[in-house]
């Protein structure tokens, strides 16, 4: 599938910022605008989000990450990249790296976990994608997630970030939230990969993060083999929207060994 994306910078190495559910790429835009001063930075909207097709159907991580594989190739970027993701973008990564290893360089999990759904948030998934085909709208997911994605201080003390956020909510599409929920429900447990992921590693999270709080981040870190884990202080589940200066510095710090050695 054809993915739209930001494609900005010039440099090596190249890095591929893959976004949350459901807000699309403008999610990395701080991010990537700051990254693209020294390196090449992609950054698609995954299937199912901001320009990128939404066809009906379950969208499973593999889906996704195929879909990255393609957007590389039509690009010509044949040199191994640097992959975040944050949160769903960090199970996409995840399917990305189980498949194509060889095509990674250095991989930043972001707000993420290796695990799969309990039966019961694949569950609630399925009832929230139901009331989302049901009502044609994104609604009932802003509902459900948006008063859990920022530090609970951003709530009161914020009101100009959380309506950033919703809008990058309300833009998707009804068929392309309902297909990641889906897929989301139905991804493999990632664990058993984390220790044979042999490469440069940041796991990053924010010390607020309530969906992937911090516990679940050091749990992979622990579990790779050449991870450093960075806590963002006072951001909660969107580091690259809530603390984008903190982000990109340690984007930066797990590229400067690699940007060494070339
Ligand atoms: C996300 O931010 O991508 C979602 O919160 C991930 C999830 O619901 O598991």
């Amino acid at each position: 599938m054809r993915l739209e994306c930001d494609d900005v910078g010039a440099g090596y190495p190249v890095f591929v910022l893959l976004h949350g559910f459901p807000l699309g790429r403008a999610m990395w835009a701080d991010v990537a605008a700051g990254l693209a001063r020294d390196f090449r930075v992609i950054v698609p909207d995954l299937r199912g989000h901001g320009q990128s097709p939404a066809p009906r159907g379950v969208y499973t991580m593999d889906d996704l990450a195929h879909d990255v594989v393609e957007l590389l190739d039509e690009r010509g970027v044949t040199v191994p990249v640097v992959l975040a993701g944050l949160s769903m973008g960090g199970y996409a990564a995840l399917a990305f790296a189980a498949r194509h290893r060889a095509r990674l360089l250095g991989l930043a999990l972001c707000d993420t976990r290796a695990g799969a759904d309990t039966a019961q948030a694949a569950q609630s998934r399925e009832s929230l994608a139901v009331e989302v085909e049901t009502s044609n709208s994104v609604g009932p997911v802003i509902e459900s997630f948006l008063p859990k994605l920022l530090a609970p201080s951003a709530y009161e003390e914020k009101p100009a970030l959380v309506e950033t956020v919703r809008r990058m909510m309300s833009g998707q599409p009804p068929a392309g939230v309902a297909g990641c929920l889906r897929g989301m429900a139905a991804r493999p447990d990632r664990a058993p990969l984390l220790p044979t992921l042999d490469l440069p590693t940041l796991v990053l999270v924010g010390e607020a993060d309530r969906i992937t709080p911090p516990d679940e981040a050091q749990h992979m870190a622990d579990a790779l083999p050449d991870a450093r884990l960075v806590v963002i202080p006072s951001a909660g589940h969107l580091t690259s929207v809530e603390a984008p200066e903190a982000t990109e510095a340690a984007l930066r710090e797990l590229v400067a060994p690699i940007k060494a050695r070339a």
